[in-house]
C-alpha cells in the first residue's frame, strides 16, 4: 500500500519532527521538551507517551512555564508532564533531581529561537545548546530520537542552525543517524530540522 500524503503541501520542519516523533516515543517512555515555549511540542509529547510515561519540559521564560503548564491542563495532560523554570544546558541536574538516569530519554525535543508573542529578547543561543545536544546524547536511549527545529531568520539565528547541523555532522556514523529536512527554494531564511537518532549496539538502525 502506498504511503498517503496528508495534503498537497509538502509537510513542514515541524510536522517532520512530529511525525518522526510519532514513531519513536511509545506509551510509558519518558521524553523532554528543551525549549517548551507555548507548550505545543509538550502538549505533543504528553500524548505519545501516555498515562504512564512522563515529559520533563523546560524554559528559562517564566511565561513559558506557565504558558505551557496552562496549555497541558486545558488538554487534560498536566499529569504528565513535569514543567521546570531553567535552562537546558543545566539538562544533568533538571533530569537526575526528578529520579531519571542516562539512557531513559527516548526522545528530546528542541524547538530553537524566541517565545512567540514575547519579543526576540531572550533566544536560544549556539553556544548554550550545542552543551544541551551534547547532554542530551548522553541521556538518550540507544535508539531514542532528537529533533531540533532551527530558525535562521532572527539575528543570531542562521549561526545557530548552522553549529547545529555541523554538530550533527560530526557525529559518528556508526553511533547515529543525522540527517536534515528543509525548504530549497523559499525566501528569507525558512526554518529546518536537524534529526538524530541513535543506533542499536552492533550498528542496526531500528526499523531497518
Ligand atoms: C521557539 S520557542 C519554543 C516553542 C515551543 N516548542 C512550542 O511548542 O510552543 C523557543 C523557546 O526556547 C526558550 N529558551 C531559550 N533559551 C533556552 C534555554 N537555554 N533553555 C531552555 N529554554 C530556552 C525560549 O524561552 C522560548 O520559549
Amino acid at each position: 500500500m502506498k504511503p498517503e500524503m496528508p495534503s498537497q503541501a509538502l509537510p513542514r520542519p515541524t510536522e517532520i519532527a512530529h511525525q518522526l516523533l510519532a514513531g519513536v516515543v511509545r506509551p510509558g517512555a519518558r521524553a523532554v521538551d528543551a525549549t517548551a515555549g507555548n507548550g505545543h511540542d509538550t502538549v505533543f509529547l504528553a500524548g505519545l507517551v501516555g498515562e504512564s510515561g512522563r515529559v520533563l519540559a523546560l524554559d528559562i521564560q517564566p511565561e513559558a512555564v506557565a504558558a505551557t503548564r496552562a496549555r497541558c491542563d486545558s488538554a487534560g495532560l498536566g499529569g504528565r508532564v513535569r514543567m521546570v523554570h531553567g535552562g537546558h544546558e543545566d539538562w544533568d541536574s533538571h533530569l537526575a533531581a526528578e529520579g531519571w538516569e542516562p539512557g531513559c530519554v527516548a526522545a528530546a525535543v528542541f524547538n530553537l529561537g524566541y517565545l512567540p508573542g514575547a519579543g526576540k529578547s531572550r533566544i536560544t543561543k549556539p553556544a548554550t545548546t550545542l552543551v544541551a545536544l551534547e547532554r542530551a546524547l548522553a541521556w538518550l536511549a540507544t535508539d531514542g530520537l532528537i529533533t531540533v527545529v532551527c530558525y535562521p531568520g532572527h539575528p543570531g539565528g542562521a549561526e545557530e542552525g548552522e553549529a547545529v547541523r555541523g554538530w550533527a555532522a560530526g557525529l559518528a556514523p556508526k553511533d547515529y543517524q543525522s540527517m536534515s529536512y528543509g525548504y530549497l527554494n523559499q525566501p528569507s531564511a525558512p526554518p529546518f530540522l536537524v534529526a538524530v537518532r541513535g543506533r542499536r549496539p552492533g550498528g542496526a538502525v531500528p526499523g531497518s
